[in-house]
């Protein structure tokens, strides 16, 4: 196997000459399909990876046939047939529709393992499965497993754009297009699909939210036959295919001078759309829309309102199953920073409670996870759970955009973990997002995950190998939520680094620590932003302070923060119900890293921690640089123990993120020194 990082988590490593790899060799000399069950669409897939997978770790072929002629063999089935494993199972309605059972079975002479769903799909996360045990040195011989994923929706959004680039891509370019085009290679999009499908990924939507001219033409049959052999690659692979569409279509390739949504028109056009990509692809999973937002059209221009918008759409994909994915990311990107009363925070759930109830049943809201914008750390947005008859999904952000752009190492999995825990009390305790984002809070009829990707064309997809610890994360995630970030990382490592336990260590170790490290050397306790403007990478504090984008942290002489609270701010902590609005509204009880998220507070103000806000942004300022250090001498001990290229392209990476951290230390620290002209107590060096 190549150390360029391409083959990702699915490396399967030669393991042979140990106990186990004999082990592995027993059982997999034989993959029986009961005979009556077809070897094909995505059970052919399931069949096809297993073979790989055990070709490359044991370095034989596995035979496959549909009468076992071993002792030992795997079998593959779709239950709820008529086959011999059919009876041998018995009552299967544990396993949900996409789920599935790992099971070994002693009977008589003979012993297998069953992997088996009630769909193909399930079989092939089975397979799939039983790779990842391989892979990580696990035992076969005593299986009995009964997985189902928490969402039914996992999906994942690219910003890609038709000519190739990606917004906010920090891996290179789009896999999908170039120059206007889409890639005919498919060789590298089946690959991607094998890496999602690993992890459980159920749709993907290829194109960026932000539809540009060009790409208002993927819903057309200039570009739908090309659309289509993505979509079918991705359907062996179990992957619905969304795309993001163009809210002015109508206006822009329709020939018509009008998007109002209740316009009959209008209408009609999108239902002869609807039509025509089914035609191209029958399994087709919907449109992404992000209309209203950021300068893009939508249906405020004809004084309707978003659930107009959307439920024209949800009309014309209602007769095929389709779904719209409508986004709730709406805020006005052209405020005046010197009015103090309008809070971009409040959008999402200003523009969108009153309208619970009104959106057809299609229809999914799609919210980002905190009310801002993928900072390092926000509360949880208040819209989450808010709406009870209206379907909700999560987005979250692998592409570190905010969080060092994967240049800097910022495993996220525990940020996702809580937000998922965080509880809404919508319905009382225990409403917790992770509930509600499987439809068990509110009876949605369709809920679930989704996240912006973080991949692209680079050899190993995501710029830095660590940053695939996300990618697999999300996955593994989003398909059970109550895995431990210990666990993921642990999975992810043994995959990616192999058994030795020194460079599994580090890897857990540092990712674990890797958010708090970079949360530590950026903005502080929750204010976000000090961003470089329009990039988003290294530190300037008055980047957008005095821009149109609502995103401020109000630092002055005395202190710093935004009041967010109903009787001095701007009423935002409100948005909460009651349990949530009394914590963050109170300064005693608002949890120290989100004080400058809700509080305007002066620099003395002394944190739960018994520092001052000025001595902890010092402090944290100089131990993230430490940190840094630490994990780069950390790496650099496991030179000969990891292969040279992923060693040194690792090392070449820290070194760029202790530049950074520096950057971001002596910059910040500085700043709140010369505001403040409070020295730092332990005399460090501050320009
Ligand atoms: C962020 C990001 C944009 C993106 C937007 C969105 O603001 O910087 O590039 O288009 O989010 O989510 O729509």
């Amino acid at each position: 196997m190549g150390n360029n990082g391409y083959a990702a988590w699915l490396r399967y490593d030669e393991v042979t000459g140990t106990e186990l790899a004999a082990q592995y060799a027993e059982w997999t000399k034989e993959i029986v399909i009961p005979s009556g069950v077809p070897i094909e669409g995505v059970l052919k897939t399931a069949v096809m990876e297993l073979s790989r997978g055990v070709r490359s770790l044991l370095e034989t072929a596995p035979s496959v046939t549909h009468e076992s002629s071993q002792e030992r063999f795997i079998v593959l089935d779709v239950l709820g047939g008529e086959t011999w494993v059919d009876k041998v199972m018995g009552d299967v309605s544990v396993i949900s529709d996409e789920g599935y059972i790992l099971k070994t079975v002693r009977e008589g002479e003979r012993e297998y393992i069953v992997a088996a769903g009630l769909t193909e799909k399930g079989v092939l996360y089975a397979a799939f499965h039983l790779l990842r045990l391989m892979q990580s040195g696990a035992s076969l011989d005593q299986l009995d497993l009964v997985e189902s994923p928490k969402y039914s929706l996992r999906m994942i959004n690219h910003w890609d754009n038709i000519d190739g680039s990606v917004e906010r891509g920090y891996s290179g370019r789009s896999i999908f297009y170039e120059n206007n085009k889409v890639l005919s290679d498919a060789e590298r999009i089946r690959d991607y699909a094998r890496l999602m499908a690993s992890v459980g990924i159920n749709g993907i939507a290829i194109n960026n939210v932000n539809v540009h001219r060009e790409e208002t033409f993927l819903i057309t049959e200039k570009l739908l036959p090309d659309v289509a052999r993505i979509a079918e690659v991705f359907g062996e692979y179990g992957i619905k295919l969304f795309l993001s569409v163009n809210y002015a279509g109508t206006i822009e390739i329709g020939g018509l001078e009008t998007a109002d949504p209740l316009d009959e028109r209008v209408r009609a056009w999108w239902k002869d759309k609807a039509a025509e990509v089914y035609r191209y692809i029958p399994d087709f999973g919907g449109f992404l829309v992000k209309a209203d937002s950021e300068n893009r059209p939508g249906p405020f221009t004809y004084g309707r309102d978003h659930a107009d918008g959307a439920n024209m759409l949800a009309e014309a994909l209602e007769p095929y199953g389709g779904l719209v994915l409508w986004r709730c990311f709406v805020y006005n990107c052209h405020q005046d920073w010197r009015d103090r009363s309008t809070d971009r925070a409040r959008a999402a759930f200003d523009h969108f409670k009153p309208l619970d109830g009104r959106f057809k049943d299609n229809v999914i809201l799609q919210i980002k996870n905190g009310p801002m914008d993928f900072q390092v750390r926000e509360p949880v947005s208040p819209l989450f759970g808010a709406m009870e008859h209206t379907n909700q999904m999560m987005e979250f952000q692998i592409a570190q955009e905010y969080t060092g752009q994967q240049r800097d190492v910022c495993f996220l999995i525990p940020q996702w973990k809580e937000v998922l825990n965080f509880d809404t009390h919508v319905k009382g305790a225990g409403s917790t997002v992770k509930e509600i984002a499987a439809g068990q809070v509110h009876a949605y009829t369709h809920s679930g995950i989704t996240a912006v990707s973080n991949i692209g064309n680079d050899e190993n997809w995501t710029g830095h190998h660590l940053a695939q610890a996300n990618l697999y994360g999300y996955g593994r995630l989003v398909w059970n939520p109550e895995l431990t970030s210990e666990e993921i990382a642990r999975e992810w490592a043994a995959q990616t680094f192999g058994s030795n336990e020194k460079v599994q260590d580090f890897s857990v170790n540092f990712l674990l620590q890797s958010w708090s490290i970079y949360e530590n050397y950026t903005a502080p306790l929750g204010v976000g932003w000090m961003v470089t403007p329009h990039y988003h990478y290294g530190p300037d504090i008055d980047g957008y302070e005095y821009s149109k984008w609502g995103t401020y942290h109000f630092a002055d002489h005395k202190g710093i923060g935004v009041d967010r609270t109903i009787a001095t701010g701007t009423g935002y902590t409100g948005q909460y119900m009651k349990t949530n609005a009394e914590i963050y509204d109170s300064l005693d009880s608002c949890p120290d890293e989100l004080l400058l998220f809700f509080h305007h507070v002066p620099y003395t103000h002394q944190l739960k921690s018994g520092k001052t806000i000025i001595q902890h942004i010092y402090d944290t300022h100089f131990a993230g640089v430490e940190q840094v250090e630490y994990w780069i001498s950390r790496w650099l001990e496991l030179e000969g123990l990891v292969d040279e290229d992923r060693f040194h392209h690792v090392a070449g990476r820290m070194n760029k993120q202790l530049e950074n951290a520096k950057q971001w230390r002596d910059i910040v620290n500085t700043y709140f020194f010369r505001k403040s002209g409070i020295p730092d107590a332990q005399n460090r060096v501050i320009y």
